[in-house]
């Protein structure tokens, strides 16, 4: 086990004018951050600290780039909800058209409870329990992509023992074994982890499940790992799934209607250049060319990762064994990546003073060395009871975030057309009892 922090040598400190206008954040006059207009001074003191933002306005810009770059290939988007649960997020996505690409019942009833047409919903994930089989079977969704023979005898047993109107649409969902350049946690599309179905089993289960009058295979779907920053993979992963749809078709199975790559797309998190719809586009659009297939993608991290900020508040200052430590009111259970996959996440001034740099962590109130947000990072010389904002926090933030040291969640805030709103409210410790007793053992 490592016995040390991750990182311990300070990182030069970076220009945060891009990231700052991937949130769609500005200074006013005073050096204040605004997200559309909107104060993030004044929402820090309406709505209290820690809290989530989301900038509605860069989702619908993002959206919209994928949906365009794809917009001559006949294509559909199934956000992941994975990367952001939050209902108002979900809403705004299925007001553009979006679909949703869940991986448990709990994310069905999420997109169901949103009006996301069920036939947009594709269902991936390498343990669905029998439940999440039956409430998927029942919804009706676009596909259930399955990841293992087990899955599908569970699904054969499903079918066998209630009437379907129409055939279950399935998809497999594939392992193409291609290598993908990100963190070894979110690396998901190589031979040897737990995701997808190895190639030389895919025909075998296609022959399977079109032997089913009840099943239908329409879709062979993958999805390589996150924050990639490379076309090339999706271009080599594609490649793969379009010689096992020609194989399917040539062993008789003649219900294929889509391809479904996966998401994936990576962003700027420091100074990443990030993999753009128009090259992703490229790769795939010679593949798919003359094949009467639709493309299907699952982006998360690529429609709301740089859309969210979480802001938090410096509570105190501290100088010990021979570091500076900036102590705020978020932490680990708000926003686990920087502990988890030692991620970078930019933090900034709430309200630029012009103050020089210091090397500090940022570390939250958990009881545990690992709790930081940022190590040995170069900011401004920050003060206590000031507000800051982490950026790309709209991704795998909330939803990753937990109760550790009894303490509620933050609350989400979506800020849209110059006005900003509670989507969710702060949690409250008495949400956190609920469930429990002091004394189980009395009657
Ligand atoms: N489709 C499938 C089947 C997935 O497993 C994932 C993410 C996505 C789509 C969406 O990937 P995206 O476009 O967001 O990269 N918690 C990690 C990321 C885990 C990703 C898991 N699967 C993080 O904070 O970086």
């Amino acid at each position: 086990m490592a016995t040390t922090l991750p990182t311990t040598t300070a990182t030069p400190p970076i220009d945060p004018a891009p990231l700052l206008a991937d949130a769609g954040l500005e200074r006013d006059a005073d050096g204040v951050l605004r997200m559309g207009a909107v104060s993030l001074d004044a929402i820090a003191r309406d709505v209290g600290t820690p809290a989530y933002l989301y900038h509605a306005a860069v989702i619908r810009d993002r959206f919209r780039s994928l949906d365009q770059a794809f917009g001559d290939l006949p294509h559909e988007i199934h956000f992941a909800v994975k990367s952001n649960a939050s209902l108002a997020v979900l809403n705004l996505l299925k007001e553009l058209g979006s679909g949703a690409d869940i991986v448990s019942g709990g994310e069905l009833r999420r997109a169901l409870r949103v009006g996301i047409p069920p036939r947009k919903i594709v269902f991936s994930g390498v343990g669905k329990t029998e439940q999440e089989l039956e409430a998927a079977v029942g919804a009706r969704i676009g596909s259930i992509n399955i990841e293992t023979a087990d899955e599908l005898t569970v699904l054969e047993r499903i079918v066998g023992r209630r009437s379907v109107e129409f055939p279950v649409r399935l998809g497999i969902r594939v392992n193409p074994d291609v290598a993908a350049d990100t963190h070894p946690y979110i690396t998901t599309g190589a031979s040897g982890i737990k995701f997808g179905v190895p190639v030389e089993q895919v025909v075998g289960l296609a022959r399977r499940i079109a032997g089913n009058p009840r099943l239908s295979l329409v879709t062979i779907a993958m999805h390589l790992g996150s924050q990639l920053l490379e076309a090339g993979p999706f271009g080599r992963g594609a490649a793969r799934l379009l010689q096992l749809i020609d194989d399917v078709r040539a062993a008789g199975v003649r219900t294929i209607e889509a391809v479904d790559i996966g998401g994936g797309l990576g962003i700027r998190y420091r100074d990443e250049t990030p993999l753009e719809p128009a090259a992703l586009a490229a790769v795939v659009r010679p593949l798919v060319a003359g094949r009467e297939l639709m493309v299907h993608l699952e982006p998360g991290r690529y429609l709301t990762g740089s859309a969210g900020v979480l802001l938090t508040k410096v509570l105190y200052r501290k100088r010990s064994g021979g570091k500076d430590f900036v102590i705020v009111d978020a932490s680990m259970t708000d926003l686990v990546r920087p502990s988890h996959y030692q991620a970078h996440h930019e933090i900034v001034e709430v309200s630029a003073r012009g103050r020089g740099p210091r090397v500090v962590d940022v570390v939250g109130p958990v009881c545990e060395t690992g709790d930081f947000l940022a190590l040995d990072r170069t900011m401004p010389d920050v003060e206590s009871g000031e507000y800051l904002a982490i950026l790309c926090a709209g991704a795998y933030g909330a939803v990753m975030s937990s109760n550790y040291n009894s303490r509620p969640r933050a609350p989400e805030v979506i800020v849209d057309h110059g006005r900003y709103a509670v989507a969710r409210a702060r949690e409250t410790v008495e949400d956190l009892y609920r469930g429990e007793t002091a004394d189980p053992f009395r009657t």
